[in-house]
């Protein structure tokens, strides 16, 4: 897979958050209100924070997808405005699980 265009390897059965966990990315977005790294958080599905764009597909949760050969990974907001930011499963203003 590639991550903005650098190489990260994964091993199967693993997640995209946990490959790039793995390569030493622990984060691969910002909040859109206050610019805050968010990357791996609850690695269930639920929290949102791991919100990536894979394969032009943006917010897509990196901790439920497989990681897949050829992968291509970005920004999560990377093709235009991130209006799952939070998604409404955070009642806190900037979106942020972490800080809860
Ligand atoms: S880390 Fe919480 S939804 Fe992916």
């Amino acid at each position: 897979m590639t991550f903005r265009g650098a190489e990260v390897p994964a091993e199967p059965g693993q997640s995209v958050a946990a490959a790039l966990v793995a390569a030493g990315i622990p984060d691969w977005r910002t909040t859109r209100k206050q610019g805050r790294p968010r990357g791996l958080f609850c690695g269930i599905g639920v929290c949102f924070d791991c919100l990536i764009t894979i394969d032009g597909a943006r917010a897509e949760r990196a901790c439920l997808v497989p990681a897949a050969d050829g992968m291509r990974l970005g920004d999560a907001l990377e093709s235009g405005d991130d209006d799952r930011d939070g998604a409404g499963t955070h009642a806190k203003e900037d979106g942020d699980a972490a800080d809860a």
